[in-house]
């Protein structure tokens, strides 16, 4: 008789206020036999913070700690052959879990599917079962504590990785009704560069942390010189007229 295999899931927790974990999220994460999660080198792990004591004191933690986050390029060559093994590494790991029968919990910031490292383990775990929960956006989370309705009527909202060059930037961004503009850190100056060319500087809102303790929202344009944070985004509302 073959035994059965485990189930992976991969469970969205929401940007970080611990209230926005659904109740399928607390379950699927008090239940799983192995909880894995993504942690930046000497850094807790995000989605782990946000998940705080909810995991089983009987579980397996699998802490699955990037090579590199923002140390090199990501068009780097060592950066990519680096997590291209990462991720082979840490999926063979949890197919062995799951191989014998253990249910295991990849813990996800914001939503699994939406620029989330899960899909780099999904894509190689695909001979499993595999359920995915979804989580409350960072973007969701940012623009509703920044009181900033996004799209109205026929807007189309973009959005956009601020990792992309300028010009791509400037190109995704001209004629936008609305964008939301991703993984900000350091690309910061070029998005505000970009922002400007697309006659989008004046309306774009700044979110840091959104959702946290230590949240900051600023109007871009406000902004001082400090460095901006991975964990923020860029807003631009649209205009369409309310009805
Ligand atoms: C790799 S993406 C993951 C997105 C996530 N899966 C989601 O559904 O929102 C990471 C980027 O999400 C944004 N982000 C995540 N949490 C955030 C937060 N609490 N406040 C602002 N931005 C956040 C930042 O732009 C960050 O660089």
């Amino acid at each position: 008789m073959t035994e059965k295999t485990g189930t992976l899931y991969g469970v969205g927790v929401g940007p970080g206020d611990p209230e926005l974990l659904t109740l399928k999220a607390v379950r699927l994460i008090e239940a799983a036999d192995v909880v894995a999660f993504f942690a930046k080198k000497d850094r807790p792990g995000h989605a782990f913070r946000i998940t705080g004591d909810r995991i089983s004191k009987s579980a397996i933690s699998m802490r699955l700690e990037y090579p590199y986050t923002t140390e090199i390029p990501v068009d780097n060559p060592k950066y990519r052959a680096a997590m291209a093994n990462f991720y082979d590494t840490s999926a063979a790991m949890i197919a062995t879990h799951l191989r014998e029968g253990r249910n295991v919990a990849v813990l996800c910031e914001g939503d699994p599917f939406l620029y989330g490292s899960f899909i780099y383990l999904f894509d190689r775990l695909e001979e499993f079962t595999c359920e995915v929960i979804p989580g409350v956006t960072a973007m969701a989370g940012c623009w509703a504590e920044a009181a900033a309705p996004m799209t109205r009527g026929t807007d189309v909202l973009n959005i956009v990785p601020g990792t992309l060059d300028e010009d791509q930037l400037t190109s995704r961004l001209t004629g936008a009704d609305a964008a939301v503009i991703m993984k900000v850190g350091r690309n910061l100056p070029k998005i505000q560069r970009a922002l400007a060319r697309a006659g989008l500087a004046d309306r774009a809102v700044y979110v840091e942390r959104g959702t946290q303790k230590e949240s900051k929202i600023e109007r871009l344009s406000e902004k001082t010189d400090e460095p901006a944070p991975y964990f923020s985004l860029v807003l631009v509302p649209g205009e369409n007229p309310s009805a």
